[in-house]
C-alpha cells in the first residue's frame, strides 16, 4: 500500500479484538522499523517496554485509570502495548555509547572523523541544554518521531494502532521503576486488529484544509 492511502485509511483504534494476536515475525519487523528511527544528531534518547501478555499489560494497565480509564480496554484487548520513553537526561555516558556504536558499525575513516562526530553531538547538547534551556523537550521531540515512524509502519502492515498520551505517569513510573532507570513515559501504542464494534473504524478522517495550514512562500 502507498504511503498516502496509508496515511487516509490508518485511524486511532477505540476498540480491539482480544482473540487476534500478531504474528511474531510481524512484530519483530516493527521493532526493527521502530529501532531504525531517524533522531537529531542521531541522538536515540529513548527505550520502549514491549508488553504481549496479560501480566505485562494489566501492568501497564495500572496507569489507565481515573479520568484515563477509557483507555484501559486497549491496552487489555490489543495484541501488543509499547510504552516509548525517553531518557530524563542526556549524560555523557550516553554520549560515548553513541560513539561507540558509531565506531563499531564503521562510520569514522579516522580519528579525527570520530572526534569531529564527538564534538558535533556535544555541542548540539550543549545548545539545548543551555541555549534554548530544554533538553528534554529536544529529546522527547525525538522519541515522537518514533511514534509518528511506527504508526505509518504499523498501517504498511496492516496492523490498526492507538497512540495514548491519555495514562497517570506517576503510576507507570512508579510500576516499570522508571526514574531508577533514568527515564520518564512520553506515549502508549497499542497495536492489533480492530474489534468488529469499533465506531471510529467507520467514522471520516477529519483534518484542517490545505488552504489554511500550508502557505506557499
Ligand atoms: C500523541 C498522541 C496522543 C493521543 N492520545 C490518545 C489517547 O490517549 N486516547 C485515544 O483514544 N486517542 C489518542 N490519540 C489519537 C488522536 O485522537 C487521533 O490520532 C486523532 O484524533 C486523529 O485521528 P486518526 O488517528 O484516527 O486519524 C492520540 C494521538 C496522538 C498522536
Amino acid at each position: 500500500m502507498d504511503l498516502l492511502t496509508v496515511s487516509k485509511t490508518r485511524y486511532t483504534t477505540k476498540a480491539y479484538d482480544a482473540t487476534q494476536k500478531i504474528p511474531a515475525e510481524k512484530i519483530a519487523r516493527l521493532l526493527e522499523i521502530l529501532r531504525l528511527t531517524p533522531s537529531s544528531i542521531n541522538i536515540q534518547p529513548w527505550h520502549f517496554f514491549v508488553a504481549d501478555n496479560d501480566a505485562a499489560k494489566q501492568r501497564i494497565a495500572k496507569a489507565l485509570v481515573g479520568k484515563y480509564a477509557y483507555n484501559a480496554a486497549k491496552v487489555l484487548d490489543a495484541s501488543h502495548t509499547i510504552l516509548f520513553c525517553t531518557k530524563a537526561d542526556i549524560d555523557p555516558q550516553h554520549l560515548d555509547h553513541l560513539l561507540s556504536q558509531d565506531e563499531i558499525q564503521g562510520r569514522f575513516k579516522d580519528a579525527n572523523a570520530k572526534q569531529g562526530q564527538k564534538d558535533a553531538r556535544a555541542g548540539y547538547v550543549d545548545y539545548y541544554r543551555n541555549e534554548k534551556g530544554d533538553i528534554q523537550r529536544w529529546a522527547e521531540n525525538q522519541t515522537f518521531i518514533a511514534l509518528g515512524q511506527l504508526l505509518l509502519a504499523a498501517g504498511i502492515e496492516g496492523i490498526d494502532a492507538t497512540p495514548m498520551g491519555g495514562f497517570d505517569e506517576q503510576i507507570l513510573t512508579e510500576e516499570l521503576h522508571l526514574k531508577e532507570k533514568g527515564l520518564i513515559p512520553s506515549v502508549l501504542l497499542t497495536l492489533g486488529y480492530r474489534s468488529q464494534h469499533d465506531f471510529n473504524a467507520e467514522l471520516p478522517k477529519s483534518r484542517l484544509s490545505a488552504e489554511e495550514i500550508f502557505t506557499q512562500l
